[in-house]
Protein backbone atom coordinates (compact mmCIF):
# COMPACT_ATOMS: atom_id res chain seq x y z
CA UNK A 1 0.00 0.00 0.00
CA UNK A 2 1.64 3.13 -0.73
CA UNK A 3 1.85 6.40 1.61
CA UNK A 4 -1.07 8.89 1.79
CA UNK A 5 0.06 12.42 0.38
CA UNK A 6 1.70 14.91 3.26
CA UNK A 7 -1.30 17.24 2.51
CA UNK A 8 -4.46 16.30 0.96
CA UNK A 9 -7.19 18.56 0.63
CA UNK A 10 -10.81 16.91 -0.32
CA UNK A 11 -13.13 19.25 -1.58
CA UNK A 12 -11.86 22.06 0.47
CA UNK A 13 -14.24 25.69 0.06
CA UNK A 14 -13.48 28.30 2.20
CA UNK A 15 -15.92 31.39 2.64
CA UNK A 16 -15.84 34.47 4.75
CA UNK A 17 -18.59 36.54 6.09
CA UNK A 18 -17.89 40.33 5.18
CA UNK A 19 -20.65 42.53 5.93
CA UNK A 20 -23.45 40.17 5.82
CA UNK A 21 -22.35 39.21 2.33
CA UNK A 22 -20.22 35.84 1.73
CA UNK A 23 -17.14 35.63 -0.02
CA UNK A 24 -16.23 32.26 -1.42
CA UNK A 25 -11.86 31.92 -1.40
CA UNK A 26 -12.04 28.54 -2.39
CA UNK A 27 -14.72 26.56 -4.20
CA UNK A 28 -14.15 22.78 -4.21
CA UNK A 29 -10.44 22.35 -4.04
CA UNK A 30 -8.75 19.11 -4.57
CA UNK A 31 -4.96 19.02 -3.93
CA UNK A 32 -2.38 16.40 -2.94
CA UNK A 33 1.54 17.16 -2.29
CA UNK A 34 3.55 14.06 -1.94
CA UNK A 35 6.44 13.25 0.53
CA UNK A 36 9.99 15.00 -1.62
CA UNK A 37 7.99 17.03 -3.84
CA UNK A 38 8.72 20.99 -4.47
CA UNK A 39 5.15 22.40 -5.48
CA UNK A 40 4.87 25.97 -7.16
CA UNK A 41 1.62 27.96 -6.67
CA UNK A 42 0.88 30.68 -8.95
CA UNK A 43 -2.07 32.71 -9.41
CA UNK A 44 -3.57 36.52 -9.92
CA UNK A 45 -3.64 38.25 -6.59
CA UNK A 46 -6.80 37.77 -4.46
CA UNK A 47 -6.89 34.17 -5.99
CA UNK A 48 -7.19 32.26 -2.88
CA UNK A 49 -3.14 31.21 -2.94
CA UNK A 50 -2.52 32.48 1.07
CA UNK A 51 -5.76 31.06 2.16
CA UNK A 52 -4.91 27.66 0.86
CA UNK A 53 -1.59 27.98 2.31
CA UNK A 54 -2.78 28.80 5.60
CA UNK A 55 -5.27 25.88 5.29
CA UNK A 56 -2.46 23.42 4.63
CA UNK A 57 -0.18 25.16 7.61
CA UNK A 58 -3.17 24.28 9.65
CA UNK A 59 -3.34 28.02 10.32
CA UNK A 60 -7.04 28.47 9.45
CA UNK A 61 -9.26 25.65 8.63
CA UNK A 62 -11.75 24.89 5.61
CA UNK A 63 -15.60 26.37 5.63
CA UNK A 64 -16.61 22.96 3.64
CA UNK A 65 -13.98 19.73 2.61
CA UNK A 66 -11.66 17.83 4.76
CA UNK A 67 -7.87 18.91 5.20
CA UNK A 68 -5.92 15.96 6.06
CA UNK A 69 -2.07 16.49 7.44
CA UNK A 70 0.30 13.10 6.91
CA UNK A 71 -3.30 11.23 7.15
CA UNK A 72 -4.80 12.97 10.04
CA UNK A 73 -8.13 14.37 9.37
CA UNK A 74 -7.38 18.46 11.65
CA UNK A 75 -11.10 18.90 10.68
CA UNK A 76 -11.69 16.22 13.70
CA UNK A 77 -8.62 18.31 16.52
CA UNK A 78 -9.50 21.11 19.01
CA UNK A 79 -7.54 24.07 18.18
CA UNK A 80 -4.50 23.07 20.54
CA UNK A 81 -4.03 20.15 19.82
CA UNK A 82 -3.89 21.42 15.47
CA UNK A 83 -1.59 23.62 17.24
CA UNK A 84 0.69 20.64 18.56
CA UNK A 85 0.09 19.28 14.93
CA UNK A 86 1.36 22.26 13.71
CA UNK A 87 4.31 22.70 15.64
CA UNK A 88 5.69 19.07 14.79
CA UNK A 89 4.81 18.98 11.24
CA UNK A 90 4.77 22.27 9.47
CA UNK A 91 7.62 25.21 8.76
CA UNK A 92 5.79 28.40 7.65
CA UNK A 93 7.87 31.24 5.82
CA UNK A 94 5.81 34.54 5.89
CA UNK A 95 5.83 36.76 3.04
CA UNK A 96 6.62 39.76 5.63
CA UNK A 97 9.26 37.53 7.63
CA UNK A 98 7.48 37.89 11.11
CA UNK A 99 10.99 38.19 13.15
CA UNK A 100 11.13 38.93 16.43
CA UNK A 101 12.69 42.37 16.45
CA UNK A 102 13.99 42.46 19.90
CA UNK A 103 15.61 38.96 19.63
CA UNK A 104 18.65 38.12 17.97
CA UNK A 105 18.97 35.87 14.79
CA UNK A 106 20.11 32.95 16.35
CA UNK A 107 16.93 33.32 18.75
CA UNK A 108 14.40 34.30 16.10
CA UNK A 109 15.87 30.86 14.64
CA UNK A 110 15.75 29.18 17.87
CA UNK A 111 11.60 30.16 18.04
CA UNK A 112 10.28 26.71 17.78
CA UNK A 113 12.59 24.96 20.46
CA UNK A 114 12.53 27.90 23.05
CA UNK A 115 8.82 26.40 24.75
CA UNK A 116 9.41 23.28 24.22
CA UNK A 117 10.38 21.43 27.14
CA UNK A 118 14.14 20.19 25.53
CA UNK A 119 17.25 21.88 27.09
CA UNK A 120 19.13 23.74 24.83
CA UNK A 121 22.09 21.74 24.27
CA UNK A 122 19.79 18.98 22.79
CA UNK A 123 18.53 21.53 19.76
CA UNK A 124 21.25 23.90 19.68
CA UNK A 125 23.49 21.87 17.21
CA UNK A 126 20.18 21.96 14.66
CA UNK A 127 20.31 25.64 14.98
CA UNK A 128 23.67 26.13 14.39
CA UNK A 129 23.20 23.78 11.49
CA UNK A 130 19.98 25.74 10.15
CA UNK A 131 21.73 29.33 10.26
CA UNK A 132 25.03 27.42 8.13
CA UNK A 133 22.38 26.11 5.71
CA UNK A 134 20.98 29.65 4.86
CA UNK A 135 24.43 30.94 5.13
CA UNK A 136 23.80 33.03 8.65
CA UNK A 137 26.22 31.93 10.50
CA UNK A 138 28.35 35.15 10.79
CA UNK A 139 25.50 37.20 11.72
CA UNK A 140 24.04 35.39 15.03
CA UNK A 141 24.07 38.15 17.45
CA UNK A 142 22.43 40.41 14.99
CA UNK A 143 19.15 41.78 15.74
CA UNK A 144 16.83 41.44 12.47
CA UNK A 145 16.72 45.46 11.91
CA UNK A 146 20.69 45.12 11.23
CA UNK A 147 19.97 42.76 8.53
CA UNK A 148 18.96 43.05 4.64
CA UNK A 149 16.12 42.20 3.27
CA UNK A 150 17.27 39.21 2.20
CA UNK A 151 18.84 38.18 5.22
CA UNK A 152 16.08 38.55 7.40
CA UNK A 153 13.87 36.22 4.55
CA UNK A 154 16.84 33.34 5.64
CA UNK A 155 16.50 34.02 9.18
CA UNK A 156 12.75 33.19 8.29
CA UNK A 157 13.66 30.11 6.01
CA UNK A 158 16.31 28.88 9.02
CA UNK A 159 13.49 29.38 11.67
CA UNK A 160 10.76 27.32 9.22
CA UNK A 161 13.38 24.33 8.80
CA UNK A 162 15.23 24.24 12.09
CA UNK A 163 12.77 21.25 13.25
CA UNK A 164 13.32 19.24 10.16
CA UNK A 165 9.39 19.66 9.52
CA UNK A 166 7.37 17.29 7.38
CA UNK A 167 5.97 20.32 4.97
CA UNK A 168 7.16 23.73 4.19
CA UNK A 169 5.58 26.15 3.34
CA UNK A 170 6.14 29.17 1.37
CA UNK A 171 4.39 32.36 1.15
CA UNK A 172 5.91 34.70 -1.48
CA UNK A 173 9.32 33.78 0.21
CA UNK A 174 10.42 36.39 -2.78
CA UNK A 175 8.05 38.88 -2.80
CA UNK A 176 9.77 41.75 -1.48
CA UNK A 177 13.59 41.23 -2.65
CA UNK A 178 15.49 42.16 -6.04
CA UNK A 179 16.06 39.67 -8.70
CA UNK A 180 19.51 38.43 -7.06
CA UNK A 181 18.30 38.10 -3.68
CA UNK A 182 15.20 36.20 -4.78
CA UNK A 183 17.46 33.79 -6.93
CA UNK A 184 19.77 33.23 -4.14
CA UNK A 185 16.69 32.17 -1.66
CA UNK A 186 15.65 30.53 -4.16
CA UNK A 187 18.78 28.35 -4.79
CA UNK A 188 17.98 27.42 -0.93
CA UNK A 189 14.36 25.98 -1.50
CA UNK A 190 16.38 23.89 -4.44
CA UNK A 191 18.65 22.72 -2.31
CA UNK A 192 16.46 22.04 0.84
CA UNK A 193 14.13 20.06 -1.60
CA UNK A 194 17.45 17.93 -2.88
CA UNK A 195 17.85 17.61 0.78
CA UNK A 196 14.46 15.90 1.30
CA UNK A 197 12.25 18.43 2.00
CA UNK A 198 8.50 18.98 1.19
CA UNK A 199 8.25 22.03 -0.38
CA UNK A 200 5.12 23.86 -0.99
CA UNK A 201 5.69 27.45 -2.32
CA UNK A 202 3.42 30.65 -3.98
CA UNK A 203 4.88 32.90 -5.96
CA UNK A 204 4.52 35.24 -8.54
CA UNK A 205 7.10 34.57 -10.37
CA UNK A 206 7.15 32.31 -13.20
CA UNK A 207 10.80 31.64 -12.76
CA UNK A 208 10.40 30.74 -9.32
CA UNK A 209 7.50 28.16 -10.57
CA UNK A 210 9.59 26.67 -13.46
CA UNK A 211 12.61 25.03 -10.79
CA UNK A 212 9.68 23.69 -9.15
CA UNK A 213 8.89 19.82 -9.80
CA UNK A 214 5.07 20.34 -10.34
CA UNK A 215 2.83 23.97 -10.62
CA UNK A 216 -0.36 24.29 -10.05
CA UNK A 217 -2.28 27.65 -10.79
CA UNK A 218 -5.32 29.43 -8.77
CA UNK A 219 -7.89 30.93 -10.32
CA UNK A 220 -11.20 32.40 -8.36
CA UNK A 221 -10.46 30.35 -5.65
CA UNK A 222 -10.16 27.17 -8.09
CA UNK A 223 -6.91 24.70 -8.50
CA UNK A 224 -5.50 23.77 -11.86
CA UNK A 225 -2.62 21.74 -12.52
CA UNK A 226 -0.45 22.91 -15.30
CA UNK A 227 0.80 19.96 -17.23
N1 LIG B 1 -10.55 37.39 6.68
C1 LIG B 1 -11.09 37.65 5.47
N2 LIG B 1 -12.34 38.19 5.35
C2 LIG B 1 -12.86 38.44 4.14
N3 LIG B 1 -12.24 38.21 2.98
C3 LIG B 1 -10.99 37.70 3.03
C4 LIG B 1 -10.35 37.40 4.27
N4 LIG B 1 -9.11 36.89 4.01
C5 LIG B 1 -9.01 36.89 2.67
N5 LIG B 1 -10.12 37.38 2.08
C6 LIG B 1 -10.34 37.53 0.64
O1 LIG B 1 -10.04 36.32 0.02
C7 LIG B 1 -9.46 36.52 -1.25
C8 LIG B 1 -8.21 35.69 -1.38
O2 LIG B 1 -7.23 36.15 -0.45
P1 LIG B 1 -5.77 35.53 -0.42
O3 LIG B 1 -5.02 36.30 0.59
O4 LIG B 1 -5.86 34.06 -0.24
O5 LIG B 1 -5.27 35.85 -1.91
P2 LIG B 1 -3.84 35.64 -2.57
O6 LIG B 1 -4.02 34.81 -3.81
O7 LIG B 1 -2.88 35.15 -1.56
O8 LIG B 1 -3.47 37.13 -3.02
P3 LIG B 1 -2.03 37.85 -3.08
O9 LIG B 1 -1.32 37.30 -4.30
O10 LIG B 1 -2.37 39.30 -3.26
O11 LIG B 1 -1.29 37.58 -1.80
C9 LIG B 1 -9.22 38.03 -1.37
O12 LIG B 1 -10.19 38.56 -2.23
C10 LIG B 1 -9.39 38.55 0.03
O13 LIG B 1 -9.95 39.82 0.05
MG1 LIG C 1 -1.21 36.00 -0.64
Amino acid sequence: MSLPPIAQLHGVSKNYSLDGRIVEVLRNVDFSVHKGEFVAITGKSGSGKSTLLHICGCLDRPTVGKYLLDGRDVGVLADQQLAGLRQNYVGFVFQDFNLLPYASVYENAALPFLYSTLEEERWKPMVLQALEDVGLSHRMAHRPAALSGGERQRVAIARAVVTDPKLVLADEPTGNLDSVTSRDILALFSSLHKKGATILLVTHDRSVAATASRTVVMCDGTLTEVV
